[in-house]
């Protein structure tokens, strides 16, 4: 017997449900949920995910704006569009796309937007109020990922917790909520030199590096709950997690789960967007 599948797209229409009908009050009161989303340049991917992203905030009932400019548009320029956004009552959360291109400082960007409007949760003030266990916003694929372990039954106090990755989206506020959550937590990453050394202990294991076949199956415990971050093309041009699935989902076990890819961490990405531009206008 092999490993369950955590459902993210079941678990994302779910909540997604529970956003839409708190959306729906929030409106009837004049506070109909905004999240504006801006692209600089003509990068193919970006534009899928913010289109996703849009599309989402319409099936939720919620308004959303989508700004678009080209890859020459100034810094300046940019910075001038989220001040005015920052301004705007219909707009509760401002999302400016990653990767931005290179003349464009995405710190400055990021720190421009309002703190109460910051729903990637990528600023300084809202990773500090992570880290110090503050209410805030979180960033939206850690946030999902612990809303997937959750899911699971797994309480994770007093666990064992692996985060594979460092990056300040992914890897380290996954670490703080993980801490946040009573698990006991270690985070590896490119110069761990034994991986399995520290996975095959571990009680849950969010991967999030974006190289496949980081995970094997003779690196995890079986009943462990695995969690992959991670969006790769293996050898066919097929959608593939970090994780060796097949073979890991075999070695953990009936008792153990996983989440596929797709299907698992990248549904949620948005539906967390989306509940942290509810709580901003909530808030
Ligand atoms: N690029 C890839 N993922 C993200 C994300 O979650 N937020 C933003 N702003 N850019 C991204």
């Amino acid at each position: 017997m092999t490993a369950q599948l955590i459902d993210g797209v079941a678990l994302s229409k779910a909540i997604r449900g529970d956003i839409a009908a708190r959306a729906a009050a929030l409106a009837a009161a004049g506070r109909r949920p905004g999240l504006a989303v801006i692209l600089v340049g003509d990068d193919p991917a970006s534009a899928v995910y913010v289109r996703n992203k849009v599309k989402a905030c319409g099936d939720c009932g919620f308004h959303s704006v989508l700004e678009r400019y080209d890859a020459t548009f100034d810094e300046a320029a940019l910075l001038a569009r989220i001040a005015a956004l920052n301004a705007d009552p219909a707009i509760h959360g401002i999302l400016v796309q990653m990767p931005v291109p290179r003349h464009i400082d995405p710190h400055r960007v990021i720190e421009a937007i309002a703190t109460a409007k910051d729903v990637d949760g990528f600023s300084v003030h809202s990773a500090g109020a992570l880290m110090t266990g503050l209410p805030g916003l979180r960033p939206a694929t850690p946030y999902g990922c612990m809303k997937l372990i959750e899911s699971t039954g797994m309480a994770l106090k007093g666990r064992h917790a692996v985060v594979i990755g460092r990056s300040n989206t992914v890897g380290k506020p996954m670490a703080l909520l993980l801490l946040q959550a009573h698990a006991t937590v270690t985070v590896c990453h490119s110069g761990t030199p034994d991986l399995g050394l520290h996975t095959r202990g571990a009680d849950v294991v969010v991967v999030a590096v974006g190289r496949r076949n980081t995970l094997t199956a003779d690196m995890v415990k079986p009943g462990a709950v695995i969690i992959d971050v991670g969006m790769n093309r293996n050898d066919e041009g097929k959608l593939c997690g970090d994780v060796d699935f097949a073979a890991v989902r075999a070695a953990l076990g009936p008792a153990g789960f996983i989440t596929p890819v797709p299907g698992g961490v990248g549904p949620m990405t948005i539906t967390m967007l989306l509940a942290n531009t509810l709580q901003a206008a909530e808030a």
